[in-house]
């Protein structure tokens, strides 16, 4: 018997369509049964702005659960405390928050433009694995300026391990079995802490703490003096691979749209034209200019959010949208529905950069924007993924057409499983006149 009161469900059989094809049932369930609805019992999903900000927001009720891809190692020396985690993210969030990232667009932009002056030309190349090269660059000199390059190649490795442990797999191993797969993931995630170890001791006994990211969780705080190493290091792997993994995917979908919506990419051109001709030299002045750049990257986020499905918990039974939520389930807050709800944007499908500008072309906010999430659990990352992506974006159109490989079917394919992203694009550079 139904309770009273619970989310609507699709009719009974639909939840076969979702392993065929996520996003349609998405967006069939946000139609035919509205603001939340529950894919099969103990599973809702959030679809509409108002319950998934709500979700995100209420992290009292709604925790996320705590699934690290890169947990912390067991050490002898014993694990950070809860309070030195707490610390170590605040410290984090220092050298990540946007007055931070303002001040280090110098070091940004030249690897973005040399990126797309490298862009082969006049052939289809398959985009996302340089893609994914540049951006750990910028990502992994962000954190570690010049001890990048001794930590690249180790960033390469976690990024790996990443990609092995979320393929989908038959089987479903309890947490504790070391799989293949988690073994490889311990093996890099212990070969990374070791080349940062040293760094982080030559540092902290130098004196020279560095200006960087790592340079911020080194610096002693006035409330609760140094943080333990352990405490830095634990954090790292994870943070590392999050500066290239889903702004790598993001990319993908931009230089995409670059290539269907030439008038677009001219635009995104003229803007580029008037950044300065020595990449070092560009500020975070020239990079607010690029307002129809920036809300390219934000329309593409929206019609194509990296994460487009967010997992959590109720902790205790609850209210949400009016519907009772029992304790122990599972809340889906699904960002793609959300921003492709007509109430909250005006012709929800169509690309239209415009719309988060105003008449006088400055920034504006239309509606819903979750691609980054909010709430305590919010992106932190997202001032550096927007400046990252639109330097990228406004070197590449400055430089070249894009077009994607002649013929009738699409030259990649769409995956939503870990996260929504394009697997094997192939696109062509012509060099702009
Ligand atoms: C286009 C690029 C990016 C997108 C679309 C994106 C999206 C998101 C979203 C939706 C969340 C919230 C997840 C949730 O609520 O369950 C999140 C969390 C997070 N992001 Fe990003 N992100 C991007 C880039 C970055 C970058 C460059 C970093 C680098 C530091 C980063 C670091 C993080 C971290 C550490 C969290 C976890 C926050 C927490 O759980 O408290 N992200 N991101």
């Amino acid at each position: 018997m139904g309770r009273m009161n619970e989310p609507p469900r699709l009719p009974e059989g639909s939840f076969a369509a979702w392993s065929r094809d996520r996003l349609a049932l998405a967006r069939r369930g946000a139609d035919e049964c509205g603001d939340v609805w529950q894919l099969e019992p103990g599973v809702y999903v959030a679809a509409t702005a108002e319950p998934c900000e709500a979700v995100l927001r209420r992290a009292q009720d709604f925790p996320k659960a705590s699934s690290p891809l890169f947990p912390p190692l067991k050490r002898s020396s014993g694990a950070p405390t809860r309070e030195e985690r707490a610390r170590a993210h605040a410290a984090r969030m220092r050298g990540l928050r946007p007055q931070a990232v303002a001040a280090r667009i110098g070091e940004i932009a030249p690897t973005a433009a040399r990126f797309a002056d490298q862009w082969p030309t006049g052939q289809d190349i398959e985009v996302l694995p340089p893609v994914r090269h540049a951006l750990a660059e910028i990502g992994v000199s962000y954190l570690f300026s010049e001890d990048a390059p001794t930590l690249l190649p180790f960033a390469s490795q976690l990024f790996l391990a990443r990609e092995v442990l979320v393929r989908p797999s038959r089987w479903v191993w309890p947490r504790w079995i070391p799989t293949p797969a988690r073994r490889f993931r311990t093996r890099q995630q212990v070969a990374f802490i070791n080349a940062l170890q040293p760094i982080v001791r030559r540092r902290r006994s130098s004196g020279r703490l560095g200006d960087d990211m790592l340079g911020q969780m080194l610096r002693p705080s006035a409330h609760y003096g140094l943080l333990p190493e352990e405490a830095i290091l634990d954090t790292l792997p994870g943070i590392t691979v999050a500066t290239f993994e889903t702004p790598s995917r993001a990319a993908g979908w931009i230089l995409l749209h670059l290539a269907r919506h030439p008038r677009a990419a001219d635009r995104v051109a003229a803007e580029a034209a008037l950044l300065p001709a020595d990449p070092s030299a560009t500020t975070s002045t020239d990079l607010d200019r690029l307002q129809y750049t920036q809300a390219l990257v934000r329309e593409v986020l929206r019609l194509h959010p990296p994460s487009w499905l967010l997992t959590r918990r109720a902790r205790r039974q609850t209210q949400l949208a009016g519907y009772t939520i029992d304790a122990g389930s599972t809340v889906l807050v699904c960002p793609y529905t959300a921003h492709r709800d007509a109430r909250e944007h005006s012709d929800p499908d169509q690309f239209q950069p415009e719309r988060w500008l105003d008449d006088s072309g400055s920034p504006a906010k239309p509606g819903v924007f979750l691609s980054f999430g909010t709430g305590p659990h919010g992106c932190e990352g997202a001032a550096l993924a927007m400046a990252m992506l639109t330097l990228l974006t406004a070197q590449t159109a400055r430089h070249y057409h894009l077009s994607e490989p002649p013929g009738p079917e699409p030259s990649y394919q769409v995956t939503t499983l870990e996260g929504l992203a394009t697997v094997g694009l192939r696109l062509r550079a012509t060099l702009r006149s």
